[in-house]
Order: C-alpha cells, then sequence, then structure tokens
C-alpha cells in the first residue's frame, strides 16, 4: 500500500532526491568510493559544497553581500548564535513570539542579553500572527519565525525595520517567493524543505557581523564559518549532499515560483475541505493560514476512532497534530504530492 507521509519533520522528500542520495552512499559518481568515506577536503565534496551554496543563493535570488553557510547543530544551535553574533554587549533584542519555537529562540537569546518581546499570539494558543507593534529602533536586530510548524500560521508579509532582520524559516525555506534583500540573516534547519536532518542553512548578510563587540566560540561565529567556506570544521557531508540534490529537483521543477504554485493548490484543496466540512474545524486563523502545515480538529471528537481508522487504511501516516494544539497536523512541504493531499481530503469527506 501506498504510504502518504504527512510528518512535519524529518519530513517527506522526493523519491528521486532519496535513491540518488542512496545511491551515492555505496558510490559517489562512479568513483568506487561512498559520498561518505570521501574527504570534505577532496575536489569531490568542494564542488558539492560550491554547487550547494550557489544553488541557494541563484534558487532565492540573494543579492551580492550574503554568505551561504551549511553548518551543523540544526535550527536550534542558531537560537543562540544569533544572540552571540548579532547583540550588541549592552543592548537588545526584539522578538514576536509566535509559537514554541520563537520562545525557544528567544529563551536562548536572553541567556546573552535583554530581550524585548515587541507581539506574541499567546494570548490565543499562537493560533494568529501579530500585526499591531512597534518595533524599538534602539535593538540590535528583530527575530521572528516565518512558518510556525507546530500551530500552523505563518507570517505572508514581514515587517518593515530599520534594525537587523533576522528570520527563522525552518518549516518554510523554499518555498515562496520573498524578497530576501530585507532580511540580514535567515536560518532553516534541513529537516523539512530541503533535506535529512544534519545541516542547518544559514544565510548571513555580511555587513551585520563583526558588530557584536563581544568574544564568540568560533563554532558559533558566522564571520569564522563564511571565512572558511562552512569547513571551519568536518561538514556534514551526506546531510549537505541530499539538500544539494533536492535543490536541484526544486531547479528542475521551475525553481522557487512553480514550487509555490503548487503549494498554493495543495493548501487550497486542503483548506477547503476544512471550511466546506462540518466535521472539521481549522486551527490558524484565515488570513495567517500556513502552506506548509494545515492544521485543523474535528468538530465532534466521537468521530475521533472512525477518522483515524479511515486515515490508517488509506495509508496516511504522521497526520496527529502537536501534543500543544491537539487534533490533526497534515504538514505538505515542496516535495508531497497533490495526489496525497487529495487521499486525504477523500478521507475527510467520507467521515
Ligand atoms: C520553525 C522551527 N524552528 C526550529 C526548529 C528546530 O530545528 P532543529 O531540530 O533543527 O534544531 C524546528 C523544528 O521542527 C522548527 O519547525
Amino acid at each position: 500500500m501506498k504510504i502518504h507521509n504527512f510528518s512535519a519533520g524529518p519530513s517527506i522528500l522526493p523519491q528521486e532526491v532519496i535513491k540518488k542520495s542512496a545511491e551515492a552512499v555505496l558510490n559517489l559518481d562512479n568513483s568506487g568510493l561512498s559520498l561518505i568515506e570521501i574527504s570534505h577536503r577532496s575536489s569531490a565534496f568542494i564542488s558539492i559544497m560550491d554547487e550547494a551554496q550557489n544553488l541557494v543563493k541563484e534558487l532565492l535570488n540573494l543579492p551580492k553581500g550574503y554568505s551561504v553557510l551549511f553548518l551543523q547543530g540544526g535550527a536550534s544551535s542558531q537560537f543562540l548564535a544569533v544572540a552571540q553574533n548579532l547583540l550588541k554587549k549592552d543592548g537588545k533584542a526584539a522578538y514576536i513570539d509566535t509559537g514554541a519555537w520563537s520562545s525557544k529562540a528567544l529563551k536562548e537569546a536572553r541567556l546573552f542579553g535583554n530581550v524585548e518581546v515587541v507581539a506574541s499570539s499567546k494570548d490565543k494558543n499562537h493560533t494568529y500572527i501579530p500585526k499591531e507593534y512597534s518595533i524599538p529602533s534602539d535593538a540590535s536586530y528583530l527575530h521572528l519565525t516565518s512558518n510556525n510548524t507546530i500551530f500552523g500560521t505563518q507570517f505572508k508579509k514581514f515587517p518593515e525595520t530599520n534594525i537587523p532582520l533576522v528570520c527563522d524559516m525552518s518549516s518554510d525555506i523554499f518555498s515562496r517567493e520573498l524578497d530576501f534583500s530585507k532580511f540580514d540573516i535567515v536560518y532553516a534547519g534541513a529537516q523539512k524543505n530541503m533535506g535529512p536532518a544534519g545541516t542547518v542553512l544559514v544565510i548571513v548578510k555580511d555587513e551585520v557581523l563583526g558588530k557584536s563587540e563581544r568574544q564568540i566560540p568560533s563554532m558559533l561565529d558566522y564571520q569564522i564559518h563564511a571565512s572558511k567556506g562552512s569547513m571551519f570544521n568536518t561538514p556534514p557531508v551526506f546531510a549537505i549532499y541530499t539538500s544539494l540534490l533536492t535543490l536541484k529537483w526544486i531547479k528542475s521543477l521551475g525553481g522557487i515560483k512553480a514550487v509555490e504554485k503548487q503549494n498554493e493548490a495543495k493548501a487550497a484543496i486542503l483548506y477547503n475541505e476544512i471550511d466546506s466540512n462540518p466535521k472539521f474545524n481549522g486551527v490558524a486563523a484565515r488570513e495567517d493560514r500556513s502552506l506548509m502545515n494545515v492544521t485543523f480538529t474535528l468538530t465532534n471528537e466521537n468521530n475521533k476512532a472512525r477518522f483515524d481508522s479511515l486515515a490508517k487504511d488509506a495509508g496516511l501516516s504522521g497526520i496527529n497534530g502537536h501534543r500543544s494544539v491537539g487534533g490533526y497536523r497534515a504538514s505538505i512541504y515542496n516535495a508531497m504530492p497533490i495526489e496525497s493531499v487529495q487521499v486525504l481530503v477523500d478521507v475527510m469527506k467520507k467521515l
């Protein structure tokens, strides 16, 4: 039976990417060597790293003056790296709290200085994106989470500000066209739209670095990683190679513009069903609904056993909601085919 993988992360990757990546583990480009046993300083791996960095720049249409890094430690280590690199010694950082990941990010920043939470959606269990707030012009940076994986909300517009803008895009990077020149630092764990867990993509505007006035451990220092081309320490070669394959797959589909169209179509059929079927309710405020993580609940909890059983019989996997929200969450990342979303919709209709 075909399994439709709606997991929130690690999550679905294109089948052709998984296949090619498996082949490279056995024999990289007919070299007789495995991808995971060659030196990261070999010409073979250096060209993989170069190609991956260049493809990120190309797909995201990054202006000049940005470095693309593939680091370790996940998005979670960027929660502290961001503060170490940008938060001035006696300064403060501004955070928008839109859910569990934002809260974790600001908790880490508090280890290094003052944090002002300029807006929060906590009052309604993070089911919306705050719109009205003012951003202190003396803060070292403003941090936000573009897509809230757990609650299913997503920024559709980003705040205009004169201070550096930092964004955790872990669960919606490469899913829609954005003007990246507005951002000073963007980071994203690989394990949703890019590849396997093990690497975190960090995009840094070179001009914001070196201003924190503090000593930074080398492994957290973006300037060091940028100056060494992400080779300060041994990079996670498997995760980077697999990410490169996904980036090539995105390009082959027609780039981010084409992928965004597909994402809109997938989300539309699912949200339409949620809105038109009286047996379901959407969790997120309509105008803030995520194109990546669709959260919904049953109107009547007595239907749970039947819905779960229909879902299982149809091969739907990973649709349980996060424990802090309950209900269901269908993660429909780039690699999720519209046919699988239709299978979910058909199950909802059957209930
Ligand atoms: C928005 C967001 N930020 C951060 C993280 C944490 O990422 P990592 O596990 O790579 O540290 C996640 C993981 O799901 C996430 O969804």
